[in-house]
């Protein structure tokens, strides 16, 4: 196991599709997705793509906390190859988003507030199933992540976007 370096906005891998992973189950998928997750856990956050640590292939990791289990939907950590989203209905809200690869940032930004996801786990086997709410917005986001797109890229409203620090101070 091994914490793996995160690339940041303007790094190319952040920018470009990534490609479709032809074995699943592979061993080297496995290492992967555990380095992943020590990643994940060494730097705080709710998911990670693969192209963020350098990686440019279809797979993401990420789970929903009980403190963002707003929608009664609670998700444990887990790895998702070859992931295809698509949305339920044309409704969508906005909250606001971070990125590993764009430190110390956050901005407002509206996702599909209902999906339907499928893809596979590291076991080859078809998972598939609905998302709604924080659990939606976190499949979202990090599939962005495997089309070279990043959050800033969805911002509509740009007086959200700006430094944590800045915007956690109170107006005066
Ligand atoms: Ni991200």
């Amino acid at each position: 196991m091994a914490i793996l370096k995160i690339a940041r906005m303007g790094h190319p891998v952040l920018r470009s599709p990534a490609a479709e992973i032809p074995d699943p189950a592979a061993p080297e998928l496995r290492a992967l997705v555990a380095d992943m997750i020590e990643t994940l856990a060494d730097a705080g956050g709710v998911g990670l793509a693969a192209p963020q640590v350098h990686r440019p292939l279809r797979l993401v990791i990420y789970y929903v906390p009980a403190s963002r289990d707003l929608d009664g939907q609670e998700q444990p950590l887990r790895a998702l190859i070859n992931p295809i989203l698509t949305p339920l209905g044309d409704e969508q809200e906005s909250a606001t988003e971070g990125c590993l690869s764009v430190p110390g940032l956050t901005g407002l930004v509206p996702r599909y507030t209902r999906i339907h996801y499928a893809g596979q786990g590291l076991d080859g086997r078809p998972i598939e199933g609905e998302a709604q709410g924080f659990h939606a917005r976190v499949l979202q986001h990090e599939c962005d992540h495997l089309d070279g797109i990043l959050y800033p890229a969805r911002i509509v409203d740009f007086t959200s976007f700006g430094f944590v620090e800045e915007l956690r101070k109170p107006a005066d």
